[in-house]
């Protein structure tokens, strides 16, 4: 690596030259934290005559956080959830995006359209699917005659990962029960799940979405009146990568026309 070549590896130009060799290419935060000082265990007070001064600190025992189950179960209304996800501050996701990105379009919409998590166009605007592959998806959607006043379009993580980087299975698995709830707030005709990643996590199947995808399946809560049918496809990302694919995506498309029309399934 040329930082070994670098006369000055270790001068701020140095670092950051580093920095870019090795892949990083943004900051994830406005502010830098010293994560060198000891995290503060008690009250600390001024020995001085100066006012004492008091590091707000974790308490020995924390009071249960309430899960972000308990806080989207009690959500009856869209406002309601959004406002508990964004008071929501369980997820670390958070802490790193600019800002939630909870959803687009309408949501008396028969289809709901369901990503994965925002990228940096979507954090930088806070509404799903704006960037590129957004634009592909309004493609795909015209292609069956729909659009953002005819469909509902949200993701499963609604906090951008740091550098476009996928969630993990531990943030989504804390984020499940937003979409969950979600979902049945919309209560959708039919869902659209775009990518592996949605598809596998609110199917609860964990088959490459090369084999998902094309297929209906059920989306079942005790909260839905009935199962919604789901049409797992490639996301548009994918396609953009591998446009090889778009004939396959544009099939899946059709199956939810026709089911829209009230046609047998494909
Ligand atoms: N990819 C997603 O999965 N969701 C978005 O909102 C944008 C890109």
């Amino acid at each position: 690596m040329s930082i070994l070549r670098d006369p000055t590896p270790l001068s701020p130009l140095g670092l950051l030259r580093w920095y870019r060799e090795a892949g990083v290419d943004e900051a994830i935060a406005e502010q830098p934290v010293n994560r060198f000082l000891p995290a503060p265990s008690i009250a600390l007070l001024s020995q001085t005559s100066e006012p004492a001064v008091v590091l707000t600190t974790q308490p020995a025992v924390a009071s249960p956080k309430p899960s972000s189950a308990h806080q989207a179960m009690a959500c009856s209304s869209l406002a309601e959830l959004k406002a508990a996800m964004e008071a929501y501050d369980g997820c670390a996701l958070k802490n790193s995006c600019q800002r939630m990105v909870f959803a687009d379009g309408n949501p008396e919409a028969a289809v709901m359209v369901i990503g994965e998590a925002p990228g940096a166009d979507e954090d930088r605007l806070g509404l799903p699917f704006v960037g590129v592959s957004g634009q592909l998806l309004d493609r795909m959607l015209a292609s069956i005659g729909l659009d953002r006043a005819s469909a509902y379009i949200t993701n499963v993580v609604p906090w951008r990962p740091p550098g476009n980087r996928k969630p993990e299975p531990g943030e989504t698995e804390i984020c499940l029960p937003f979409i969950q709830r979600h979902i049945e707030l919309i209560d959708p005709t039919v869902l659209i799940l775009l990518g592996g990643a949605a598809a596998s996590a609110l199917l609860a199947r964990q088959a490459p979405i090369s084999r998902l995808r094309g297929h209906w399946a059920d989306y079942s809560s005790s909260r839905l009146p009935r199962p919604v049918p789901a049409m797992p496809t490639y996301h548009p990302a994918y396609l953009l990568r591998t446009p090889g694919h778009k004939r396959e995506a544009w099939r899946d498309f059709l199956a939810v026309r026709k089911r829209l029309d009230g046609l047998t399934p494909t």
